[in-house]
């Protein structure tokens, strides 16, 4: 615990899945989580209820009224409103949990001189079923910041009790770092979406797909984080097997162009993996050769 973890009071707007997992998490590492309020009343008191000490208020500013620092875990789309519509004191903290923006959606506050800041964990609350899974997830995750530097030392001093890390992501740069967080977690899931459907085409039944796709996902995840990205690329790549690539591309324009388009675009971004795994530069132009002739003049990986 550092020195002023309990003496600052923490409030929050939006008693969401992440808004009371943070809360929950911060009060058992022995944070002063004083006040919540949330659209409904009755999710802020169901929040209030679990924390000793924290009150469940009417409005946002009551929250503001009563804590030093405040986090606003409304959706995205109304952050930048609720913001606009406290009145705040100079010196006060307000903090946003969105991966995408930074502390411009925090404006209105900052013009009224509070300190702002973005604190976006890189993780997923989907499929969980109350805050104590919540506060598990956030544990040993990676926090992206953007803060001044006070509210900064403050934010990463809380990533460490979490048990996670901090890593400081600029204001310009959160679109960008919040697109890998997409890749990473909803598009990962598409592409298994993917991956399912295509064997269904192929003649599996829906449970034979998923018990398939699933033993071969975790192996590959298992690769990634043993060997890393590179070494645990496989297939007709890393032969430089450019027939086998046109088979897939033939047959998925037959049965789903769009998953054809997909797979073109994939093979494109996987080459330079490929190239590091022993496919050699015939095997490279072969491949760059069947994907020009399948219509794919994308300038992807060509970094
Ligand atoms: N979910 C994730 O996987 C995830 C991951 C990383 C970051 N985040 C970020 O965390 C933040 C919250 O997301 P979430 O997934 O926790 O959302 P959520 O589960 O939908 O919760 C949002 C909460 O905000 C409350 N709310 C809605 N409009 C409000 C308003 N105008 N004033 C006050 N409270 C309001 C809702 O109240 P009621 O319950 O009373 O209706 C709800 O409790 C977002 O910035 C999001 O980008 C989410």
């Amino acid at each position: 615990m550092t020195t002023d973890t309990g003496s600052r009071r923490i409030g929050f707007i939006g008693a969401g899945a992440l808004g009371s997992g943070l809360a929950l998490a911060l009060h058992r590492k022995g944070y002063t989580v004083r006040a919540v309020s949330s659209l409904t009343r009755q999710s802020a008191e169901i929040l209030a209820g679990s924390i000793t000490g924290c009150n469940a208020v009417d409005s946002p500013q009551e929250v503001a009224d009563t804590c030093d620092t405040v986090f606003i875990t409304t959706p995205d789309s109304v952050i930048e409103l609720v913001a606009a519509s406290v009145t705040w004191r100079a010196g006060q903290q307000v903090v946003h949990c969105c991966g995408a923006s930074g502390k411009e959606l925090l404006k209105g506050a900052a013009d009224q001189g509070a300190e702002t800041g973005a604190f976006h964990p890189f993780q997923t609350f989907a499929g969980i079923t109350g805050p104590d899974q919540a506060v598990d997830r956030l544990t040993g995750v990676t926090f992206a910041i953007s803060a001044g530097a006070g509210l900064a030392d403050f934010l990463t001093a809380l990533a460490k009790e979490l048990g996670g890390r901090a890593v400081t992501v600029e204001d310009d740069n959160r679109a960008l770092y919040h697109a890998a967080a997409i890749l990473s977690c909803g598009y990962l899931v598409s592409l298994l979406q993917t991956a399912l459907s295509t064997l269904e085409d192929s003649g599996f039944t829906q449970e034979g797909a998923l018990e398939a796709v699933l033993a071969i996902s975790r192996s590959t995840l298992d690769n990634v984080e043993l060997l890393g990205p590179a070494a645990s690329v496989t297939g007709p790549l890393v032969r430089g097997d450019a027939g086998t690539v046109r088979k897939h591309l033939e047959a998925l324009q037959q049965s789903n162009p769009p998953v054809a388009a997909l797979y073109g675009a994939l093979t494109e971004v996987s080459l330079p993996n490929a190239r590091q795994r022993g496919m050699d530069a015939g095997g490279e132009a072969a491949i760059r050769e069947t994907l020009a002739e399948a219509g794919f003049h994308h300038t992807l990986g060509k970094r």
